[in-house]
């Protein structure tokens, strides 16, 4: 079946000092889910390093360009990360659609250059919180879907992950229900087809050791998206080790 993952989404935080620490502190022994840490670019070296040395965590992008070389100033490719031994790369993160006006189209393009490099995708998709009472929340994932199942094949679904990440909960210390991630989950898990109960669907919004197990429970949710509680060995630890 499924193999649960937990994925660390450090965004723009942390320095060389922090990302040294950070793994000094960081004990996954006994964990059984994949766990994958995705620094900001200047520290994939490192990460890449400890992943070499530990084995115990994979290496993951937070962005990549859909373009694959050229004069592009500023963007990073996806050989580049691979050069890192990246496995994973995150696309279509919130903050990258509404900071950098990134498009349905635009992640859609990310996702099919990450697969054809062989990258895993890690798509991002949510609500606003004036979408969900809109009662908008179904209509605004199913668009988001259907803009990268337009352009690949229902089975290449299979070589991805999804992270729903409902907007008003990440960062905010809200986080949705289990049940009401799960009605989501469960929803997206239909609008990839078949292949659709092979697809790790990770959830992200305020997830922490706390409200973690509660999450993992749920039968559709696979795992997490961490942001702010990646930040903290002991406590990403914590989330690992719930996921089983
Ligand atoms: P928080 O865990 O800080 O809410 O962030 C979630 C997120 O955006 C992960 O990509």
């Amino acid at each position: 079946m499924r193999t649960p993952l937990v994925a660390a989404n450090w965004k723009m935080n942390g320095s060389r000092e922090f990302a040294e620490h950070f793994f000094a502190d960081l004990d996954l022994e006994g964990v059984t889910s994949d766990v994958v840490v995705c620094p900001p670019f200047p520290y994939l070296p490192l990460v890449a390093q400890v992943a070499k040395d530990k084995g115990s965590i994979w290496v993951g992008g937070q962005n990549m360009s859909q373009e694959p070389v050229g004069a592009f100033t500023g963007e990073v490719s996806a050989s580049m990360l691979l050069d890192w031994n990246a496995r994973y790369v995150i696309v279509g993160h919130s903050e990258r659609r509404s900071l950098y006006a990134e498009t349905n189209e635009l992640v859609a393009k990310k996702f099919v250059a990450a697969q054809l490099a062989g990258l895993i995708p890690i798509l991002c998709v949510g609500e606003t919180l004036e979408e969900r009472e809109e009662g908008r929340t179904l209509e605004v994932v199913t668009a988001q879907i259907a803009a990268i199942s337009d352009l690949i094949d229902t089975n290449a679904w299979k070589d991805a992950v999804v992270a729903y990440e409902p907007i008003w909960a990440i960062g905010t210390g809200k986080t949705a229900t289990p049940e009401e991630a799960q009605s989501v989950h469960q929803f997206i898990r239909a609008q990839l087809g078949n292949i659709g109960a092979e697809v790790q669907i990770l959830y992200g919004g305020s997830v922490k050791s706390a409200n973690a197990g509660a999450l993992f429970a749920q039968a559709d949710i696979d795992g997490a998206l961490v942001g702010g509680a990646s930040l903290d060995a002991k406590e990403f630890a914590a989330i690992c080790h719930a996921a089983i």
